[in-house]
């Protein structure tokens, strides 16, 4: 029997501080735009990361949850966690602070731990930025 593909996820927080800021907009086109966002502002932001793959028939697990989390404590947490996201993240510099932009950057922080994380497949980072909106990116572009 082939085994099941199962989808697992770990889900961690962080709280940081950004602006939202165009570069290549100019400063009343940034006003308009981003409103209060472009102002620098914190939140209380909340990363989940889904990977998926076939579930191991002696372990029961598709992977070790402790091994996604600990890549996404080393990749992403240890380098965003309260810091500016505009100023003090080398893996973000030139980045547009979005919750869209934060997701693509997380995932190919993670993506490029690829040896860590086994068979299983990354499919999904979800950027929670508060109540009301959060994003995902599972790896697609055009
Ligand atoms: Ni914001």
């Amino acid at each position: 029997m082939n085994a099941p593909i199962v989808q697992i996820t770990h889900c961690q927080e962080f709280a940081a501080a950004h602006r939202l800021h165009a570069p290549e907009l100019s400063e009343a086109e940034n006003v308009a735009l981003f409103g209060p966002c472009n102002n620098l502002h914190g939140h209380n932001y909340r990363v989940e990361v889904t990977v998926a793959g076939p579930v191991d028939p002696v372990t029961g697990m598709v992977m070790n949850l402790n091994d996604l989390a600990e890549v996404m404590r080393t990749e992403i947490w240890q380098k965003v966690d309260h810091k500016d996201l505009c100023q003090d993240v080398p893996f973000l510099n030139g980045v547009v602070t979005t919750a869209e932009n934060l997701a693509v950057a997380f995932w190919n922080q993670i993506a490029a731990c690829q040896d860590q994380l086994g068979d299983s497949k990354l499919v999904r980072v979800r950027v929670v930025e508060s109540p009301d909106n959060f994003v995902d990116y599972c790896g697609e572009a055009q």
